[in-house]
């Protein structure tokens, strides 16, 4: 496996405050009285190497603006960045792996992103609209014939994002399995290096096969418009088509199941949310605010760089919390409170700077279509179980609940 790209997969640092001690939608208490402190701090990796950790709203802001601080290092919400312990310590950024350009830099960043922008524009999202609505619809209708209590996650929160991505991408959705379980093993914080190879290893084999395909007889779907251009190599589309697939249904799915049981535990705002529909679009950016379910990024400082009054060291490993910085109150007024009245716009759960989410408004109208949904069709939606007892994805790299059992409507209604 030596020199191999992926090799460097370690798990999550241990030394970083990840328990959820203040409450399942709060930062870390740790995280919060960091930030309040010295929103630019020292940290120290398990295997002793010296890093920053970067929780306050401008210091992250600025940070994911500078691209002297390198994406290269670790992939994004697949790598870790620091070495297993006996293993060299990395002097230069870690080998690109192709096509997977949320973990490179300009301008071969910009060269794969620019290929893509075309298909996610908020133009072709409108016009993705009522197809988005109507996955929505028959999923609701699956839900309303199944026993209760149900999980949202695998009949709603799920289905929805993958169905879409699926339709988009050109993948067949009768491949599910492949993707999802694959992907989801890949996002497990303390998940053994082999078996996140592995993993890693059945995706790309399916991958290169339909790539292949897309190759051979493209059809009218953004894969096949990727293979159509012979700029591209095989490679390049297979970790392409890795990204898309793993960042558009995993961060989504969550964001929806995440997001239901928040507004379950908030009942004024769910109450004031049903009574006026037309605050659906601030209710969505205050729920992507208040979650960040993509919270923990890390950039690698390709020289001296001044942040918040710290000089981070050429070659440090930063690692940064964008839902520490969501919820600071030097941006947001009482900034843990959920209020789908704010206008939260200018939060950082989309990231910021080249590498911001791609998939942003995709994210907002599926968002955006699957509460309208599951409000309207099931107004008496609660948890079928206390809250205390929903497990949470406090193990995972992408937060979010691995299970939501609720009812749809009173067991008295039966
Ligand atoms: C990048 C969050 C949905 C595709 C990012 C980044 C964040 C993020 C924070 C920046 C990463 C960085 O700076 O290193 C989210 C959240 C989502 C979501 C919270 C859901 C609510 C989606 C969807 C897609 C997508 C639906 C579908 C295609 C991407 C891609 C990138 C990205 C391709 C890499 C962009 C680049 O490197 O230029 N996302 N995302 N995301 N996201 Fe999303």
């Amino acid at each position: 496996r030596e020199g191999h790209p992926m090799s460097r997969t370690v798990p999550v640092p241990h030394g970083l405050p990840m328990d959820r001690d203040a409450g399942p939608f709060d930062p870390p208490s740790a995280i919060t009285r960091l930030r309040d402190a010295r929103p630019v701090s020292p940290l120290v990796f398990p295997d002793g190497h010296e890093g920053w950790l970067v929780t306050g709203y401008d210091a992250v802001r600025r940070l994911l603006a500078d691209t002297r601080f390198s994406s290269r290092p670790d992939i994004g919400i697949l790598h870790v960045p620091y070495e297993t312990p006996g293993m060299p310590a990395a002097t230069e950024p870690s080998p690109q792996v192709p096509g997977l350009f949320i973990a490179m830099d300009p301008p071969d960043h910009t060269r794969l992103r620019r290929k893509l922008t075309g298909a996610f524009t908020v133009r072709r999202m409108k016009q993705l609209e009522e197809h988005i609505v109507d996955v929505v619809e028959r999923q609701l209708d699956e839900m309303a014939r199944l026993t209760q209590p149900v999980d949202l996650v695998k009949e709603f929160a799920l289905p929805v994002p993958s169905l879409v991505i699926c339709e988009l991408l050109g993948v067949p959705y009768a491949d599910r399995e492949t993707f999802q379980v694959n992907t989801a093993k890949f996002l497990v914080k303390d998940q053994a290096l082999d078996e996140k190879m592995a993993a890693y290893g059945a995706l790309t084999t399916y991958l290169a096969e339909l790539v292949a395909l897309k190759r051979a007889a493209p059809g009218e779907d953004i894969l096949s418009d990727l293979a159509r251009d012979d700029d591209l190599t095989v490679e390049e589309l297979i970790g392409i088509a890795f990204l898309l697939l793993l960042a558009g249904h995993e961060t989504t799915a969550n964001m929806l199941a995440l997001g239901a049981f928040a507004l379950l535990e908030h009942p004024e705002q769910l109450a004031e949310l049903r009574a006026d529909p037309e605050l659906m679009s601030d209710a969505v950016e205050e729920l992507t605010r208040y979650l960040a379910v993509a919270d923990i990024f890390y950039r690698y400082a390709t020289e001296d760089i001044e942040l918040g009054g710290e000089t981070i060291g050429k070659g440090s490993t930063v690692v940064v919390s964008l839902l520490a910085a969501n919820r600071d109150p030097l941006r947001f007024d009482n900034p843990d409170a959920l209020d789908i009245h704010r206008k939260a716009r200018g939060h950082l759960s989309f990231g910021h700077g080249v590498h911001l989410c791609l998939g942003q408004q995709l994210a907002r109208l599926e968002m955006r279509a699957g509460f309208e949904g599951l409000l309207r069709r099931f107004p008496n939606l609660e948890l079928a179980v206390p809250a205390g007892e929903v497990k949470l994805k406090s193990d995972m790299n992408i937060y979010g609940v691995h299970e939501l059992p609720v009812c749809l409507r009173p067991v008295s209604t039966y």
